[in-house]
């Protein structure tokens, strides 16, 4: 309940459903109960905004109507559906959605380092946090947050081979889930952001987009990578 496309919206889908609280409500309810039904006890969680617009914040209400609805845990991005992806994420309202339910909340949005992680917990007081776009390209994020929310301190940083591996293991693990086609096209995305790590070739971004196989694709991030990590 929190994409803000136009083509979602526009069908009451996504994050419209913030106006309309009657019909999150019968929802949620609706969702809950048929999954309650399987008997296998999966638990219905919500990721959605705090509201549809700045004028119209109602996450708080719109909190309370999933918990009631027997929502297991909320995910909470801290902009509004009218702000997209504008501006700085807020936390004061996942911080009053946190004070008033009593199941989970995770904070989300512009979580961008293991600090800004701390300080959002901190200040919310939620019981996770959420991160979306800055684990692009870079998924040691959440070692590098629970390092630092574990041990006080952040984690050594990893070695460029150790990097490099995680790179590879990602690709073979797209390979593995999507097969050949969305594989190949899934792994661009990724190779895409990846890509920023070999700034000193500068025609490697271009050479991995290039790619039309997943062998071919693979083979090519193992020799870029591969010499980077030779690099100290
Ligand atoms: C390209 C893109 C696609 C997204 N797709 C989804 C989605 O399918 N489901 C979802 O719950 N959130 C989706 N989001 C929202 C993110 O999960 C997250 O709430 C938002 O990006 C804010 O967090 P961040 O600042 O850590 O990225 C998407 C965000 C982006 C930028």
């Amino acid at each position: 309940m929190g994409c803000p496309a136009k083509k979602v919206c526009n069908r009451l889908c996504g994050s419209a459903l913030l106006q309309d609280e009657p019909l999150v409500g019968r929802i949620l309810e609706s969702v809950v109960s048929a999954v309650q039904a399987t008997g296998r006890g999966v638990p219905v969680t919500l990721k959605t905004r705090t509201g549809w617009d700045r004028e119209h914040r109602n996450g708080v209400r719109v909190a309370q109507i999933a918990e009631a609805s027997g929502i297991a845990a909320l995910a909470i991005h801290g902009r509004t559906r009218a702000d997209f992806y504008e501006g700085d994420a807020e936390y004061d309202t996942i911080r009053a959605i946190r004070e008033t339910v009593r199941i989970p909340v995770l904070a989300n949005g512009d979580i961008t380092s293991p600090d800004k992680a701390r300080v959002v917990l901190q200040y919310t007081g939620t019981a996770g946090v959420m991160v979306g776009r800055a684990s692009h390209g870079t998924p040691w994020i959440f070692r590098d947050i629970n390092g630092l929310l574990t041990q006080g301190v952040l984690p050594e940083p990893l070695s460029r081979a150790e990097r490099r591996d995680i790179v590879l293991a990602h690709l073979q693990a797209i390979y593995a889930f999507h097969g050949e086609e969305s594989g190949l096209r899934i792994a661009r995305k990724h190779l895409g952001w990846y890509a920023k790590l070999l700034e000193s070739a500068p025609d490697a971004r271009a050479r991995l987009m290039a790619e039309v196989s997943t062998s071919s694709q693979f083979a090519c991030a193992n020799e870029l990578f591969g010499a980077w990590a030779q690099v100290h």
